[in-house]
């Protein structure tokens, strides 16, 4: 179905396993942990094992999802560098996404099983802090190229925010970027 947008929006359903992920994202970086120790609270290994595992399933859906239907909403004649960065950035998103889990998972799985440190719980941790410090530069990346689009306004950001939308081309002067 064709729209006044210079691309076609993202389905509500794109959208809403974007921005719902997100919440996701923000959920879980609210209840992180601050030492390995915190473990020793059987209750709260059980809880971060499960939601991991919830974590995980969910961004493997979207990820199945969105590469089914429809990745990006760049349009065919955008260049090669721009898709090829594009679609670099948004894999590794998923990447680093999948690794604070799956370490996480490590991590309380070594708990479990009685290892509580050494060489093994150490490379765990520096992996799972590692993932979380690159998800917040991908992401921080992704957001920056987003506002980039917002500003040459062609449809990208409008394609995926629902908010602060692109200013139309007759309120103001096109930059030529
Ligand atoms: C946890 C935070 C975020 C993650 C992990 C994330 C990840 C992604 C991924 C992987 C895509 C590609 C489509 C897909 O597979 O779903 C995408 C698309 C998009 N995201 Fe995000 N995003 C995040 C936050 C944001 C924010 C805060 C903004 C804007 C302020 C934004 C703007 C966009 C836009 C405009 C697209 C469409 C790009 C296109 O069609 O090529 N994202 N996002
Ligand atoms: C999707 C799931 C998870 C997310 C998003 C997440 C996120 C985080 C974040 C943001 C930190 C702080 C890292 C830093 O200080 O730089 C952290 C630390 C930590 N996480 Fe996770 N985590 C997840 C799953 C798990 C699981 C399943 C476990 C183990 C059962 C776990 C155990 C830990 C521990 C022990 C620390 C403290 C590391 C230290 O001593 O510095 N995490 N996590």
């Amino acid at each position: 179905m064709m729209t006044d947008e210079k691309v076609e929006p993202h389905s509500i359903a794109a959208k809403t396993a974007h921005w719902g992920f997100l919440l996701v994202y923000i959920y879980a970086l609210t209840k992180q942990l601050d030492e390995v120790e915190e473990l020793e609270d059987f209750s709260l290994l059980q809880q971060e094992m499960v939601f991991a595992v919830i974590f995980l399933v969910l961004l493997f859906a979207r990820f199945v999802f969105m590469q089914t239907t429809r990745p990006t909403a760049l349009p065919g004649d955008t260049p090669d560098q721009t898709r090829l960065l594009a679609r670099i950035v948004h894999l590794a998103m998923y990447a680093g996404l999948a690794l604070i889990a799956v370490s996480g998972l490590v991590i309380g799985g070594l708990y479990w099983s009685g290892i509580k440190s050494g060489g093994m719980m150490d490379a765990a941790l520096l992996v799972h802090e590692i993932a979380v410090n690159t998800s917040y530069f991908l992401i921080l990346g992704h957001v920056i190229a987003a506002l980039f689009h917002r500003r040459k306004r062609d449809g990208i950001w409008n394609a995926m925010v629902p908010v602060w939308k692109e200013p139309s081309e007759e309120a103001g002067v096109r930059p030529g970027v």
